[in-house]
């Protein structure tokens, strides 16, 4: 088995395989979900909601990311071939400068991570250029960005017009040109996804963004349906007809691989 690197993601996008990831906070779910063949394992900062208890993301410290990505690694260790891309999430407030962008990194990538996300558009070029030019992998976040649910106005589909759909297109190539690989894509229009992932080389993992990006992301909890509050409607539940967690997790990477997952139920149009 060979690992996953960023090498096979572009490969996996040039070939239409799609490409399921999930988030994971623990070893006990790193090792488990490497094992039933997730190919690609985001340390979210979801763990804010999920893991802590929080409304928002916007409490997450990184040494709490470091935490959860350290013990997520040491869940890939206990396997003698784990395949499973590992992408951290930076957190709330420690990327606003280029210097703490990098310092921060740095922290995620000796935890174990192997690539780092940040939420938001153009003003992060000269971070992720920064970033990359270190030898650190970066995965952008577009459309929704929890971490500025405030500046939002909340937990709205974003992206809408089509203006505002072309603006985000720009962002995606500006963050591409600065040297991001990977793209996610949150409560968009299904068509923006589409529209997005045929204009980039980025490799696009979408949440609520359609069935035509590169690949898709849940957050574990909710598709497990363990996480008791209010789901969004891109939120599938995967335990639905299955008696263990290893089927659910079979049954996710089965219907993203066919492309059987998502559906038009689980997303949204345009203006
Ligand atoms: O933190 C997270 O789980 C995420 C995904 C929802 C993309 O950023
Ligand atoms: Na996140």
């Amino acid at each position: 088995i060979k690992p996953i690197s960023l090498t096979t993601l572009f490969e996996m996008k040039a070939k239409g395989e799609k490409i399921a990831m999930l988030t994971c906070y623990d070893a006990s779910f790193s090792a488990l979900l490497d094992t039933h063949h997730v190919d690609c394992l985001l340390v979210g900062d979801s763990l804010g909601n999920v893991i802590q208890g929080q409304r928002t993301t916007l409490p997450v410290a990184l040494d709490d990311m470091v935490y959860h990505t350290k013990a997520v690694l040491r869940g890939l260790y206990t396997r003698p071939t784990s395949r499973a891309w590992v992408v951290a999430d930076m957190p709330f407030g420690s990327y606003g400068t280029v210097e703490d962008a990098l310092h921060n990194a740095v922290k995620l990538m000796q935890a174990g991570a192997h690539m780092v996300k940040v939420e938001g558009g153009a003003w992060l070029a000269e971070i992720v250029k920064t970033l990359v030019q270190n030898g650190i992998p970066v995965c952008a976040h577009l459309g929704l960005t929890p971490q500025s649910v405030y500046q939002l106005g909340g937990f709205k589909v974003q992206a809408k017009t089509e203006e505002a759909a072309q603006k985000l297109l720009e962002e995606a190539k500006i963050l591409e040109q600065a040297g991001a690989s990977m793209l996610v894509l949150e409560a968009v229009p299904m068509h923006v996804g589409k529209m997005v992932t045929e204009n980039v080389h980025l490799v696009t993992i979408g949440i609520g963004a359609g069935k035509d990006t590169d690949g898709q992301v849940l957050v574990l909890y909710d598709m497990l349906d363990v996480f008791p509050g209010k789901k969004a409607k891109f939120v599938k539940n995967f335990m639905a007809g299955q008696s263990s967690i290893a089927e659910a997790i079979d049954a996710y990477v089965a219907e993203v691989k066919s492309g059987v997952f998502p559906q038009p139920e689980h997303g949204f149009t345009g203006a």
